[in-house]
């Protein structure tokens, strides 16, 4: 089995890309875990697919998540960058591994409770592909032998369950997988929302006043910014549970700085000055992304080049593996 460092990562195509995604994960891979082995960054469109979506938004966003990835700085001579959908391997596998997880494991899930309680209130109900979903999750990760899995928080559940279904197979069926690890990065793992700094920012959020999306205009990251949600105490401290507003904050200038939080904290008398300074420092670290993007989204026909030759690459580095787990559990191998 390969030791060596593999990377697995996906995003999905269900909203605008935030600030969240930017720094728990997508600054991350391209900075750093692009150039630490074999790395592949997806567009997993097909979970997408589990909650309610409309066609022609999914693929606008898919093609517009793509060039975020591109813009903020993947480089598809370095890694690879493809659709989900494009590489048949993903729901292969996680067939097999629907038949190695448990319904009572999936119910556990947090965002499967979360998501299923809103789903439960819309007419349409619960898809059945969003209790399912963390097993696709699973074969994203294995099919490509990850050593590691670069994630905001939200997501260490999912990949810690990819991880018990890799040991449950190989121990089951002999040793097919490669056991991966999350890794979420020191601060800013768990960007809040800044109208409701006890809950996520995240792209499916009703209101988009706590969250800032890559694409924003500089205003209006500014403005979200300088308008987030605080508490009435003086001064500034880093305290995420008594000060979660101020907490959110000092975490995004730090990622932005590469100060700890704390430190920053003893540098500001009152949360105004904290705010302005966050807010400068968020404008100058989406600039760039912004430029890139318009550039990028100017030529379509080079994202659309980058996810074919990903795909084709991606397709042949799952490919082997999943033959593998086909036929160690038993199925024929084609004639
Ligand atoms: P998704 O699309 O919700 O988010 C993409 C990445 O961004 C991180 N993230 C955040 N980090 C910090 N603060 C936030 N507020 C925040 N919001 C999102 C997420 O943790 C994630 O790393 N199920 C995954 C996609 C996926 C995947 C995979 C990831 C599918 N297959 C295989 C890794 C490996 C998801 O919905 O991420």
């Amino acid at each position: 089995m390969a030791h060596r460092t593999r990377i697995f990562s996906g995003i999905k195509p269900t909203g605008h890309l935030t600030l969240g995604n930017y720094l728990g994960a997508l600054r991350r891979w391209a900075e750093e875990d692009q150039h630490r082995g074999e790395a592949l960054f997806c567009v997993v469109d097909l979970h997408a697919l589990t909650v309610e979506h409309d066609p022609a938004r999914l693929r606008r966003l898919s093609r517009q998540t793509a060039g975020l990835l591109l813009a903020a700085g993947l480089d598809p001579a370095v890694c690879t960058v493809y659709a989900q959908s494009h590489v048949d391997e993903h729901t292969r596998l996680s067939y097999l591994m629907e038949c190695v997880a448990t319904d009572g494991e999936m119910r556990r899930m947090i965002q499967y409770k979360e998501k299923a309680l809103r789903a439960r209130e819309t007419a349409q109900g619960v898809r059945l592909s969003l209790l399912t979903y963390p097993a696709l999750m699973a074969a994203d990760i294995l099919a490509f032998g990850a050593t590691e899995v670069p994630v905001g928080e939200d997501q260490a559940q999912h990949v810690e369950l990819a991880r018990d279904l890799a040991e449950r197979f190989n121990h089951r069926y002999g040793p097919v997988f490669t056991v991966p690890r999350a890794t979420v990065p020191p601060v800013a793992a768990r960007v809040m929302d800044l109208q409701d700094p006890t809950s996520k920012m995240g792209k499916s959020h009703a209101s988009t006043a706590g969250m800032v999306h890559l694409l924003d205009e500089p205003e209006a990251v500014a403005r979200k910014v300088r308008r987030a949600v605080t508490d009435s105490e003086p001064g500034v401290s880093y305290d995420r549970e008594l000060r979660p507003g101020v907490a959110n904050l000092l975490e995004i200038l730090s990622s932005c700085t590469g100060k700890e939080p704390a430190v920053l904290a003893e540098g500001y008398a009152g949360i105004g000055a904290l705010k302005a300074d966050t807010a400068e420092a968020v404008v100058e670290l989406l600039r760039p992304l912004r430029a890139r993007h318009a550039e990028i989204s100017a030529d379509p026909s080079h994202v659309d080049g980058v996810l074919r030759e990903g795909a084709a690459r991606a397709r042949a580095l799952a490919r082997p593996t999943v033959d593998a787990a086909y036929e160690a559990v038993g199925l024929m191998a084609p004639a």
